[in-house]
This record gives structure tokens, C-alpha cells and sequence, in this order.
């Protein structure tokens, strides 16, 4: 039985920094954010939006009445919670009104997590044929005003449904994975930014990389081509091309530039995004299935997961024979976005909610036709719905 991701959307908010423009405000040459990291423009992710609101977003479209009743599963994946108790899956049952006799839950392991959901939904169905799992990861990425992090921050929530017969990629069961007790980035829990010793995480990043990709091959005896494409978790799109190059002297030069080729494509929509945490790789695999020119179906997909701390996975899939219709073209929904200016941003990143039980209701910065967060109340965060 063929088993994997049957669709997928993507949500962000409604602004965005130029990074050029945060370049010269920090005193630094465009080149290095534009070229250097790659990035072009930053999620700028307003108060009214948070890992429950953003996950909301990017589920509802996929919510036809039809799935509705095949959905028994719904895995929030994060690192950005709400709570450390109560888990965003429930908010997002909630928010979403999908059916109270579903179970839900939360997963975290920095941007590793959504991986995890897939591999338990691919195990769950396979012992449940006939059942689907909602998945939606989604995070906000922090590290502060004036750090060399902050042209890496981002946001946004990537939804998919796993399911049995796939519209887009079934997905092989092996994978390889490799979990190591490091210190390269984390966020104790009274931080609202995250803490990161940044060239060693990259350097990481790559090691992880080499090591579960080169087990991967072994394993299935496979090669660098017999890949159509390889997806990489997307901190800054720079990072992954780094990955990329660490392995493609050991390929001709015709596989060389498929694998540049479609790595390209694999960046573009991150590149105008910023980091996803969570949802970094699959904003990746989206872009390279919507921008990619010479896939098909049949097609092998690599998918390479890492999450600091650090936990990283190597697996793949085969693109299905109507991958294309499942899929829409995500560039004029970013196209619409607000810029914002630097003061503004700097504004919205140090608006935080009361910690004492008093009563914040949000009055800018609301988009009415989006599930968004109201304000908070007695300690309690106050959802809506699009009006
Ligand atoms: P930095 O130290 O300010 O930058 O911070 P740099 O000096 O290393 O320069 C960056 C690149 O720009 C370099 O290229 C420069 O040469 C180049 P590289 O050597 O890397 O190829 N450069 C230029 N290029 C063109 N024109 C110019 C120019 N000037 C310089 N004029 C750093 C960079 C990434 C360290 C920082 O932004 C940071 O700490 N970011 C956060 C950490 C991060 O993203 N780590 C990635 C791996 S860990 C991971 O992926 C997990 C994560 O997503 C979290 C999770 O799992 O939850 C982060």
C-alpha cells in the first residue's frame, strides 16, 4: 500500500521586510542577507498571529466536507506553543471545528517535528488504511533585533494530509536518522527568542546531513542520481545550498546541475518567507513541486530533516502520477502580502501579551477574513474566526 502526503498548503502573515532594507538599517552590505544567507524578503509576523492562528490558516482551505470525516488525527507540530500544558492541536480542533471524536496532540523537537508526525501518521495508517492525519507545522522564528539571527527569522504554518494513496508523494518506509546531545540552538523556557551558537549550528547541519544521507544510500543502494531532487529544512536558504554542495562532487555534471537546478526551485518560495522552524522543509518541498519545470511522476524526492539540539532524518518519496493538479501557485498569494517598514517591524516584534492575567485586545494589524488572535483575557488567549 502506497502511503504519504496527499495535500499540502502554506500560510503566512499578511507583511514582510525587504532584507535589503534591513541590511542597510544594521549597517550592513544587501549583499550578505540578499546573497550570502538568501533571503530576500522576512515573514513579519504580527501579535494577532501566533502558531495556533497561522496552522488555522494554513489547514482551513484544505478542508472540504469530504475530509472532514476522514480526519481521526490531528498532529500540531511546534516549537513556538501557546502552552506547556495544553496542546495547540486542541485550539486548532477547536478553531478548525473538526469533529470532537479525533484525537489531538502536539510534537516538538526544534524544527525536527513535523518529520516525526509524518513517520508515526505513515506507521498509523498503514495499521488503518482508511483513515487520514492532519498534520500542520508551525512555528515563529525568533532571535532578536540587532543579532547576527535576525535576518534568519521567519514565520508561517505548513498543513498536510497523510493518507493512504497519496495525490502527491508516497513516501519510501526506511529512513535513516541520527540524534546527538548538542548545544548548537535552543530556548529555555522563560526566552521568547531562541538562544543559538550559529556557525557551529550550521556546521552541524552539514555533518547531520552527510551522515544520514550517506547511511540512506548504503542502505537502499541508491545513489546522488537516482535523486530527481533533494528537499533540505530551509533556516535560511543559504544553509541548504551549503548541504548540497558537501555531496555533489561525488555525481556527474548533468546530475550536478539537475540537483542546482532544482534546488533553485526548492528556495524560492523560502527565500521570500524566511525560517518556518517546523515547517521549513516542507515549505521547501512545496516550492520545488510548484516551481520545479522538469519533474514528473515516478520522479524520486529526497527529503532531509534537521532539528537543533539535534535530531535530523533522511527519507524519500516518489511523486505521484497527478502530483501537478494537487498543487496551485503560491507566488501571487505572497505577491499580496504588506510591506512594512523597519520601525514598524521593530514595533510588532516587541509587542507581547500580559503575563499578569489583565486584558489585551489587539485593534491593528487584524485581518477579519483570517483566523486571528483577538487579544487575551485572564490568562486565556481569545480566538476568532474569519468573519
Ligand atoms: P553572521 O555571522 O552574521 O554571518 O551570521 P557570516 O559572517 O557567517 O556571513 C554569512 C554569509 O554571508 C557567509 O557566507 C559570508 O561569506 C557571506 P558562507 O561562508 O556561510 O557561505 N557574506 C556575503 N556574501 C555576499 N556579499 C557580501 C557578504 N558578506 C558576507 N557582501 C548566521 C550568519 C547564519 C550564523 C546567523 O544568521 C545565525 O546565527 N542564524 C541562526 C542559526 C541558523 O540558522 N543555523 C542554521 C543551522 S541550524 C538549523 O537549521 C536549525 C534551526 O532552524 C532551528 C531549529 O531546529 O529549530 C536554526
Amino acid at each position: 500500500m502506497k502511503i504519504g502526503l496527499d495535500q499540502i498548503h502554506f500560510a503566512t502573515s499578511d507583511y514582510f521586510l525587504d532584507m535589503a532594507k534591513l541590511a542597510q538599517a544594521r549597517g550592513e552590505d544587501p549583499n550578505k542577507y540578499l546573497i550570502g544567507i538568501g533571503q530576500s524578503k522576512m515573514a513579519v509576523i504580527p501579535p494577532s498571529q501566533d502558531s495556533v492562528t497561522l496552522a488555522a490558516n494554513a489547514a482551513a482551505p484544505l478542508l472540504t466536507p469530504a475530509l472532514r470525516s476522514e480526519i481521526d488525527t490531528v498532529i500540531f507540530a511546534s516549537e513556538s506553543g501557546i502552552d506547556q500544558s495544553k496542546s495547540g492541536a486542541v485550539y486548532l480542533q477547536d478553531l478548525l471545528q473538526l469533529p470532537n471524536t479525533i484525537r489531538a496532540f502536539e510534537v516538538k523537537q526544534a524544527c525536527y517535528s513535523a518529520t516525526a508526525a509524518i513517520q508515526f501518521a505513515m506507521g498509523y495508517i498503514a495499521l488503518h488504511p482508511t483513515r487520514k492525519v492532519l498534520i500542520t507545522a508551525s512555528d515563529i522564528a525568533r532571535y532578536g533585533l540587532h543579532t547576527a539571527g535576525e535576518p534568519t527569522q521567519g514565520g508561517g504554518a505548513v498543513a498536510m494530509v497523510i493518507s493512504a494513496n497519496p495525490h502527491i508523494i508516497a513516501f519510501d518506509p526506511d529512513s535513516t536518522v541520527f540524534t546527538e546531545n548538542i548545544m548548537d540552538f535552543w530556548r529555555p523556557n522563560y526566552a521568547t527568542e531562541a538562544m543559538v551558537d550559529g556557525h557551529y549550528s550550521g556546521h552541524m547541519y552539514i555533518d547531520f546531513f552527510q551522515d544520514v544521507f550517506q547511511r540512506y544510500c548504503q542502505q537502499k543502494q541508491l545513489h546522488l542520481a537516482d535523486f530527481a531532487a533533494l528537499a533540505f529544512h530551509l533556516p535560511y536558504t543559504k544553509m541548504g545550498l551549503k548541504a548540497l554542495r558537501a555531496v555533489l562532487p561525488t555525481t556527474d555534471d548533468t546530475t550536478q546541475k539537475r540537483l542546482l537546478d532544482n534546488f533553485e526551485a526548492s528556495r524560492h518560495y523560502s527565500r521570500q518567507v524566511g525560517n518556518l522552524y517546523t515547517g521549513s522543509l516542507y515549505l521547501s518541498l512545496l516550492s520545488l513541486l510548484e516551481q520545479a519545470t522538469t519533474l514528473k511522476a515516478g520522479d524520486r524526492i529526497g527529503l532531509f530533516s534537521y532539528g537543533s539540539g539535534a535530531v535530523s532524518e533522511f527519507y524519500s518519496g516518489h511523486l505521484q502520477p497527478d502530483f501537478k493538479a494537487a498543487l496551485g501557485n503560491l507566488d501571487q498569494v505572497l505577491a499580496q502580502r504588506t510591506e512594512v517598514t523597519i520601525p514598524t517591524y521593530e514595533k510588532l516584534f516587541t509587542t507581547s501579551l500580559p503575563t499578569d492575567g489583565s486584558a489585551l485586545k489587539f485593534q491593528t494589524f487584524i485581518n477579519p477574513q483570517r483566523y486571528y488572535l483577538a487579544g487575551i483575557d485572564q490568562h486565556q488567549r481569545q480566538y476568532r474566526r474569519p468573519q
